[in-house]
Formats: structure tokens, sequence, C-alpha cells
């Protein structure tokens, strides 16, 4: 237990070294299988196991009727098994009985219609009788397990926000009229920052305040954005309460699994993240992005820019295919080690896994386990004790921090606000920019950090802001305070645009970023996709220009077409003691490359990793005492690395080199030079 953080005491991991853990459910097998089940946790050195997340039916199978019996036991069993619990409070998915005496717990999608039990999380965020026997369930296992000493973090609900995290029926109305008279003390303030004056919206009392249900044309895209803000509050003042009840009888940490991914944008993590005692992500990889590898690195740095740049576990991952995509992709023989490695490296201490034993039944019997369908004679399972064998002999790893002098700004709000409904082009997607930079420091052997735009950025030699598309005046009068003190910054297109009311920062866009990149943009003119146009420094862009005009920028690369002939697309402007970059248009990966080369020289970042297709990831964790060198060889050739130490996966002296066989891992504890 070091320091304070949210409302509980701040404990870095729940388990010493590199942990190994899974989810369990138990519930969904005969006790003779549970018996079997440590025996083979055992085997395969699991440290922590995550019990009770779907547990609600059967602890209370009738209103106020409690039977902890199963869970006794389970608790019981890991305990004499030396495992530790990651305990669920258990209120991920309501009863059948709940719903059915009370429907008015179902959550409304935005066209009215009601969302029906039969699947998991159908509950609204907003609705009192939900949280009222959520949170008695939670005092009734908060008292029983408490004071277990197995039960070394809590865990909370699950995922909050999968599903439901936008509720659209009358509790939640009324919950969101609350916030929004919170946050606007008059209905003068909401008209002001939503700009009702548009289109005859002006509210005149706040019960004519709706949640932005379905509409006949474009809604409000200021009531969108506060309705992202109140669901992302309204589950974390959910999260809360269910920890002022677990906090009453225990002293662990106390956590909830966070959704750090590609396909999921409900919750303003920068708002959880000091909340939580650790911080937690499931990661899945996603078949349907272009390189799911690449966003596996950017999750997981950006998992650490929740964390403050501490250790955080990686509460899901799968060990082979998933069940919830169009085509379930199987991992190649190591990539499971290789990506547990990954997350590793970019600063996880804690490696867990849904789930356990594969489902024989239900809608995830598809989805991949430590223990498969066909049982432990099968390559998953000794793959699986290999993982657990390298977590090991890494253990000595937990606890040091990622290294690097570069970060990349990330905001929620902006995602949300970026992809209104009526904008320049549909076909410019905020993850999709992010990932394209994000790429192409990767590519170039650089690690980022991956932080909120409040963060303070004086400590990092360059900073990297696509797509920033919201930003506050006193956000980017930060950015530019960093620049001006000597900071280097990259900014791309469709940044600055819009304030925290999603008003445009007038005078010519980027509004935010004018003066800092020396430039004034007149008119966007987006291309549709597939158009090209060319550059006169070779290559070209695509998606998106503007009629831009420099004041103090000079033009690094112009068009040389299109309906924008001789207009600047990549500028540089000096600024105080810094240097701002801006890229005004789509860049092909090889030039956005190019762009970001020469800025990462210009800030004098040193690449520790190699310059490729990102297929070898270079990160270095250490404490100022402690040095470690992961290198991950995600590609098909043998990679020969700098390293001078002892290599941990294999335990041996290198001097000089490291040479990584395709597919795998080498940590080298480094020489102090
Ligand atoms: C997560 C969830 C798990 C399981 C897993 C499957 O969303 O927390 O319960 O559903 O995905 O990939």
């Amino acid at each position: 237990m070091t320091a304070q953080r949210g409302q509980g005491v701040f404990s870095p991991m729940p388990v010493s070294g590199i942990a190994l853990g899974c989810d369990y459910n138990p519930e969904q097998w005969a006790p003779e299988v549970w018996r079997e089940d440590m025996r083979l946790m055992r085997q395969a050195g699991v440290d922590l196991v995550a019990v009770n997340i779907f547990g609600w039916a059967h602890l209370e199978p009738r209103p106020d009727e409690y039977d902890f019996a199963g869970l006794d036991q389970i608790v019981d069993l890991l305990h004499e098994n030396k495992i530790k619990i990651n305990l669920g409070t258990g209120t991920s998915s309501p009863p059948p009985w709940l719903s059915t005496r009370h429907p008015e717990i179902l959550p409304m999608a935005q066209d009215g219609t009601t969302r029906y039990p039969g699947g998991r999380q159908a509950w609204c965020p907003s609705s009192p009788v939900f949280r009222s026997r959520a949170l008695a369930l939670v005092e009734r296992v908060a008292q029983r397990y408490g004071r277990h000493p197995a039960v070394a973090l809590w865990h909370v609900s699950n995922e909050l926000g999968c599903h439901n995290a936008h509720c659209y029926d009358e509790q939640s109305a009324e919950a969101f009229r609350r916030w929004l008279h919170k946050r606007y003390g008059t209905v003068e303030g909401l008209n002001d920052s939503w700009g009702t004056s548009f289109w005859s919206q002006r509210y005149d009392d706040w019960s004519e305040v709706q949640p932005p249900r379905q509409a006949l044309s474009a809604r409000n895209p200021a009531q969108l954005l506060d309705f992202h803000r109140f669901s992302s509050d309204e589950l974390l003042g959910y999260y809360l309460d269910e920890v002022a009840v677990v906090r009453r009888h225990t002293d662990a940490p106390i956590t909830t699994n966070f959704m750090v991914t590609a396909h999921i944008r409900n919750l303003d993590y920068w708002t959880w993240a000091p909340e939580v005692d650790l911080v937690a992500n499931d990661h899945y990889l996603d078949h349907r992005l272009g390189d799911a590898t690449a966003e596996l690195a950017f999750a997981a740095d950006l998992t650490r820019g929740l964390a403050g740049g501490q250790p955080w576990m990686l509460m899901e991952q799968s060990v082979g295919a998933v069940s919830w995509q169009p085509y379930n992709l199987a991992k190649g023989p190591g990539e499971m080690i290789r990506n547990s490695l990954t997350h590793v490296a970019r600063g996880a201490d804690a490696v867990c896994f849904f789930q356990w034993r594969a489902s024989a039944q239900g809608a995830e019997k598809f989805h991949s386990a430590l223990v498969p369908h066909a049982g432990t004679d099968t390559e998953s399972w000794r793959e699986v004790l290999r993982l657990s064998q390298t977590l090991d002999r890494l253990d000595e790893v937990a606890g040091t921090t990622v290294q690097t002098d570069v970060a990349m700004l990330f905001s929620w709000q902006s995602w949300w606000a970026s992809e209104g409904e009526a904008r320049p082009s549909q076909a410019v997607g905020y993850l999709d920019q992010v990932h394209r930079a994000y790429r192409a420091l990767r590519e170039l052997g650089v690690t980022a950090d991956v932080v909120s735009p409040q963060t303070d950025l004086g400590r990092y030699r360059l900073v990297i802001v696509p797509c920033l598309h919201l930003v506050s005046e006193h956000e980017a009068a930060a950015i530019s305070a960093y620049v001006a003190a000597g900071g280097h910054v990259l900014v791309t297109f469709y940044s600055g645009i819009v304030d925290e009311n999603d008003r445009i920062h007038l005078g010519g866009y980027p509004g935010a970023f004018r003066e800092l990149l020396g430039i004034v943009g007149e008119e966007f003119v987006p291309l549709p996709p597939g158009v090209r146009v060319g550059l006169d420094s070779g290559g070209s862009g695509g998606l998106w220009t503007e009629r831009l005009r420099l004041t103090t920028a000079e033009a690094r690369a112009c068009y040389t077409d299109g309906p924008l002939p001789g207009v600047p697309a990549v500028t540089r402007n000096a600024y105080g003691a810094g240097t701002a970059w801006y890229v005004a248009t789509e860049l092909e990966p090889a030039g956005l490359r190019e762009v970001v080369r020469e800025v990462v020289g210009a800030a004098g970042v040193q690449p520790l990793g190699p310059e490729g297709d990102g297929s070898v990831e270079v990160v270095r964790r250490g404490d100022g005492r402690r040095s470690y060198l992961f290198i991950v060889n995600h590609g098909s050739a043998e990679v020969r690395h700098p390293a001078t130490g002892v290599e941990l996966v294999r335990g041996e002296t290198v001097a000089g080199v490291v040479p990584v066989p395709p597919g795998e891992v080498r940590v080298v504890r480094e020489e102090s030079p």
C-alpha cells in the first residue's frame, strides 16, 4: 500500500511479481469439475482468479433470499489452493425475477424501444430500483467476504457501459436534466451552451429538455456531446455507489475493468481513472482493423496513460479466438505469449484472461479459454504453461515503469465531438486518425505515452496531437505554452476546431491552434474517398485538404494538383523556443512517417526500436535503479538487437547483441552503463 488514489488505498497490484489470472465461472460446471480446475490452476501457476462476475441469479435466486453456499465453497477452494481472488460484486447482469417484477429497470434505445433481458447488462444506469437492488446485493457480498484473506481485489460489476451506456427512458431523462442543472445552473446557461437559438430549440423550462432521442434530422451536437458526458458520469456515479458499500467492509483495492479497445467509446476514462484503486483493462485483438497488433500496442499505451504511467492490470484478453467478431481468428503459435508480453512491455504487471474453462453452453460457447473444449492435451494449454513460466521469470520487472519522452494526446470528448452527425466529412474517423499517427511513431521505433490533453507536458520532448477536434482555450493555451518553452508538437487536421461546448473557435481554422501553428485555414476542402492529390514533397494526400494561408509558418509541402494547387499541406512554425508542425491532409502512411521522422529528429528523440513495418517493438521499463529492454518480434525473420546484460526469458547472458527469433520476445536486464 503506497499512496492514496481514488477513494481507496492505492495498492499497485494485488499479487506480487507479474501475475497470471483469469475469470472463473464455476457456476457453469458441476462441483466435480471444480476439483480438477484447482489442480490445473496450480499446474498453470494461476495467481489470481476473478469470480462472481455474473453471480447475481445464483446468490439471490428470489428477492431477498440469499444463498452463498456455492460461492463460499469456491472462495474456500481457491484459498486452500493459495490462489488469490478478484471478487466480483456480482451485479453485472440482473436475474430474470428482477426485470419481471420491475420492467422499468430495462434500458430504452434512442428510438424508444425497450431492450429486453436474454442477453446481459439489461439495466438502465439511472434506474433507482436497479441501483437499490444491486447495492443490497453488494452489501451482502462485501459483508461476507470483505475480510476474507484470499480476497486481494474487488471487481465492481463488469465492463460498465459495454452495452447499456446510453439509455433514453424517462428515468434517464430526469437524471440528464439534473446533471445539466448542476453543470449550467440556469436554463439560460444551457441555451447558451447548446446554441439553442438555432432551429428554434430554445428551452423555457428544464422539463422540456430531453435526451437526444432519435429525430428527423441532425440533432443538436452540443446536446449529443453532453449526453455522452452525462452517460459516462452516470455510470461512474453508479461505480462509486458500489465502491462506497464495498469500502465499508474491506481495505483491499477496488476497481472495475475498462474497455480501452477499438470498438467501444462510451466512457471518458480520463474521468474514471482517478476513481479506481488500480487501472485494469480488457483487451481483445480486433481483426476488423487494418492492423490489430498495432492497436494492441496503442491500447496498452493508453491504458498506461490512464494509470498515470504506473503499472496496470490486463484484466481480460483471449487465449485464442473470441466469438463476437464476424470472423473469429485463431491465434498462431506463440502469438498469445507474444501479445501478453507486449502488454507487459507497455506497463502491465498482471496478465489475465477471459476465461478459465471454455463454456459448453451459452452465448460464448465458441470463445477460447485457458482450458479449451479439447482439454489439456492441446497446443493452447501447453502455451498457457509456457506463458506462466515466462511470466515467473519476469517477476522482477514488476513495479518498473515505461521510459519515453514522447506523448500523444487522446480525448474521448474529441472522439465524441468529431464524429457528430453533420460534419465536413463522414469519412474522417477519430480513432483512425489517432491510429495512423500512432503507427507512424511505432514504425519509427518510438514508444509514446498516450495521455490526456490536461496532462502536464513539460517532461516530454515531443507531443503528437492527432485530430484533437475539441479543445478548450485552457488546454490549447497549455499546449502552446509547452511549445513556447521549447517543446515540439505535431498537430494533424481537424484539430482545434471547437471548444468544450462544441462551439467553433472563430477567426479561421484551426482556431485553438492558429497562432501556435502560424497558419489560418479559410475553408475545409475534404476529398471524396479514393481521390488523391499530389504533393511537391512527393507522395500524396487524401480525404482532407484545407484552404490554408501562412502567417508565420513556412510550408514544408504544397499540393501540386486537386482543388488547391500551391496551397500548403504540411507546415512548420517556430514558436517561442519550440516548433509546431501541422499536417493538413491525410498523408499516405509512408508520407506521414517521413514527416514524423523529421519531427522526431528535430525534437532530439532517440528511437529505441528499428525503423520498419512495426513488427519489431522495443520498449524499456525501469525505475532509475533497474532497466529492462523488451524486444518483441511479431515478424517472420530473426532480429538482432543491441543489448548487454541478462536475457530473462531464456536466462542467458547477452553481450552486445540479443537475437530474437521470429514470433518471440526477449527481455534483457540491462547492465548499468
Ligand atoms: C468481455 C466480458 C467477458 C466476456 C469477454 C468475451 O466483454 O467482460 O465477460 O464476454 O468479453 O470476449
